[in-house]
């Protein structure tokens, strides 16, 4: 039986700390809503020690929220956890993240100190959050580069502290996904409790990687992935909401499903792509404005002969506006008469043939052949057909 994969979106935390990015309260609670709409578990509403307007919109989520767990960050550090605590006072689902640096180089460099200091306190973090909810999630930052062995020791001694899900970030999105996977792997073999919480995977996109990783992290025993929609957040960001929702969804022998409805990822990647005025590059999976465009002649042809020679995803499915047939200078007869037909010209091979020669003339000049420029083409030949 296919297997649940939580969805965690931190678009209103990690994506938010894009410069650019920042949204008010206002902002923050109407996407909050759109979330859980989306059919995210989690939510993670911010960081409500860092700024008295944070912890008011992690308040206010918390208070309209109604099914989705409402999540706050914290350092570990007993007055972040509290603040977050207080902030999530008001959510019917609250779950306080709380975490540490675990590699040699935050250890030694952020921290000047020594593994021994670390683990304790993140003991400490995970107990001083269990006084106040259940549901307490513990980040072992840049696990991505923290040797196996002592993360394990770590997650073992958090989880046996309290901690629900414990979360494996790339902090630095270094890690292949064959080592990720790998490190997911380690800690299900060597963490002695580790079937009391859920590991979740948290990968940043430095190399590109972030959504393999994750994905890599559930074949491997994984269940929550945090993402973000569009893929926002810190440097060049984090794993993409929605392409880890249409890997899984495509890839149904991986065993695997999410509760995200996923007719709403493309107006949901609007909508954040406005309010936080970071618009989508075209060429990105899924919410792209290329995604579902066919722009080459031997494309073209065989996605009007049947759209799946080149489409893997019904455009429909994922709330795209619909596959489009783009005309440019490597386009082929069979889309210019698609073309025309939708404009309502039927034209025979003949015709086609050479309206195609006058195509091409404006298509060596313009980027896009356009709608207007087929009425002109189409209202020329009409006044003189030209015979081959
Ligand atoms: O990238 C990271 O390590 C984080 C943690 C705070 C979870 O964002
Ligand atoms: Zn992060």
């Amino acid at each position: 039986m296919a297997q649940q994969v939580h969805i965690f979106d931190t678009t209103l935390r990690d994506g938010e700390q894009v410069p650019g990015c920042k949204l008010n309260t206002k902002e923050k609670l109407e996407l909050a809503l759109q979330l859980e709409a989306l059919g995210v578990d989690i939510i993670e509403a911010g960081f409500p020690i860092s700024s008295p307007g944070d912890f008011e919109s992690v308040e206010q989520i918390s208070k309209a929220v109604k099914y989705a767990t409402v999540c706050g960050l914290s350092r570990a550090v007993q007055k972040d956890i509290e603040t977050a605590a207080q902030a999530l006072k008001y959510a019917k689902r609250p779950r306080i993240h709380t975490g540490i640096g675990t590699s040699d180089y935050h250890i030694r460099s952020k921290f000047n100190a020594t593994r021994e200091e670390i683990l304790q306190r993140a003991v400490q973090a995970v107990k001083w959050a269990r006084n106040f909810t259940d549901d307490v999630e513990f980040y072992a930052e840049d696990a991505g580069r923290t040797e196996n062995a002592y993360l394990a020791t770590v997650i073992e001694a958090v989880i046996k502290a309290g901690a629900t899900v414990v979360n494996i970030p790339d902090t630095t999105g270094y890690c292949l996904p064959h080592q990720y996977g790998e490190k997911i792997a380690y800690l299900k073999n060597h963490v002695s409790n580790i079937d009391r919480a859920i590991i979740s995977c948290h990968c940043h996109n430095d190399l590109g990687l972030a959504t393999a990783n994750a994905i890599a992290g559930v074949i491997n025993g994984a269940r929550q992935i945090e993402c973000t929609i569009n893929g926002l957040g810190e440097r060049a960001g984090n794993t993409s909401l929605e392409e880890v929702v249409m890997i899984l969804q495509q890839h149904k022998d991986l065993g695997f499903y999410t509760q995200v409805h996923t007719q709403q990822l493309n107006p949901m990647s609007r909508e954040v792509a406005e309010v936080m005025r970071m618009p989508v590059q075209p060429n990105k999976a899924i919410v792209g404005s290329n995604a579902f465009s066919h722009s080459s002649g031997i494309h073209q042809d065989g996605f009007l002969k049947d759209a799946q020679t080149y489409e893997i995803i019904n455009p429909e499915e994922v709330g795209a506006e619909g596959s489009k047939i783009v005309l440019t200078a490597r386009s082929g007869r069979s889309a210019l008469a698609y073309r025309f037909q939708k404009l309502g010209y039927q034209y025979n091979r003949n015709d086609i043939d050479i309206l195609y020669q006058a195509f091409l003339k404006i298509a060596d000049k313009k980027k896009e052949v356009e709608e207007s420029d087929l009425q002109v083409l189409a209202q020329a030949y009409q006044s003189e057909p030209v015979t081959a």
